[in-house]
């Protein structure tokens, strides 16, 4: 499939990475993408990657991830162009983090609405499903744990797109938890804030949340 990633950072780099490596063709996007940045990056990928504009993006996507900073994320789908994202599934990475200096991060929003939401109500045309928010972009493809695969959680309005996020997300060596309709990124993206407090607590980002059953 052809997906498009809103975003050129470290999530951008690495579920680029993972979906090249599965064979799909993966394009990632930049306000300015001709800064040649991303030179590593496609030289590892070879001919299953590009960089563009986020609109050149959006339009390649049959897939689109949004991989953006919080504060840019409605002026990336803007860019984008919201007719480009018109039926498509759209996976939303982020968390929406609030940056001070000499800080940890808090969240922007929460309780009674949520980043996913927002992207939603941004996308009404659009499959929203929030996946990959829970865990260190080092980790997102084949997490390897010695408990086993740890769990990501999902939430979204489309039972057909959360399939198709869970099919990838076992293809990267996950375990799946679907938490319901989109609402559920209230309570997903404050566990993200958990897991980023853990790594400021502890200086590693090598932990991951599992589900366990019995
Ligand atoms: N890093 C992680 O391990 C991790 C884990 C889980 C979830 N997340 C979430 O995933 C998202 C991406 O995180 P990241 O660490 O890869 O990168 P990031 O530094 O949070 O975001 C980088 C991207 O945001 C874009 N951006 C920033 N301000 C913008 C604006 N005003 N308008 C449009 N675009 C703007 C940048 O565009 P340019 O390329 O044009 O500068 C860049 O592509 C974030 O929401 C983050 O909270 C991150």
């Amino acid at each position: 499939m052809n997906i498009g990633i809103l975003g050129s950072g470290n999530v951008a780099q690495a579920l680029g990475r993972g979906f090249a490596h599965l064979g799909h063709e993966v394009m990632l996007s930049s306000r300015i993408p001709e800064q040649g940045k991303l030179a590593n990056w496609l030289k590892d990928i070879g001919k299953n990657g590009s960089y563009e504009t986020f609109a050149d993006t959006a339009t390649f996507g049959e897939v689109i991830i949004l991989a953006v900073r919080w504060s840019g994320v409605e002026n990336a789908i803007q860019l984008a162009g919201i007719e480009h994202f018109k039926g498509k599934l759209v996976i939303d990475c982020t968390n929406p983090l609030r940056f001070a200096a000499n800080q940890a991060p808090t969240l922007d929003l929460g309780h009674s609405d949520s980043a996913g939401e927002s992207i939603q109500r941004w996308l009404p045309d659009a499959r929203v499903v929030k996946a990959f928010n829970t865990i260190g972009s080092p980790h997102m493809v084949n997490p390897v744990f010695p408990d086993g695969p740890p769990t990501t959680f999902i939430c979204g309005n489309d039972a057909v797109a959360k399939e198709l996020v869970t099919r990838f997300l076992y293809d990267f060596g996950w375990g799946v938890v679907d938490s319901g309709d989109i609402t559920a990124s209230r309570y997903l993206e404050p566990l993200a804030m958990l897991w980023i407090l853990y790594a400021i607590h502890t200086g590693s980002s090598d932990h991951a949340f599992k589900l366990l059953r019995k």
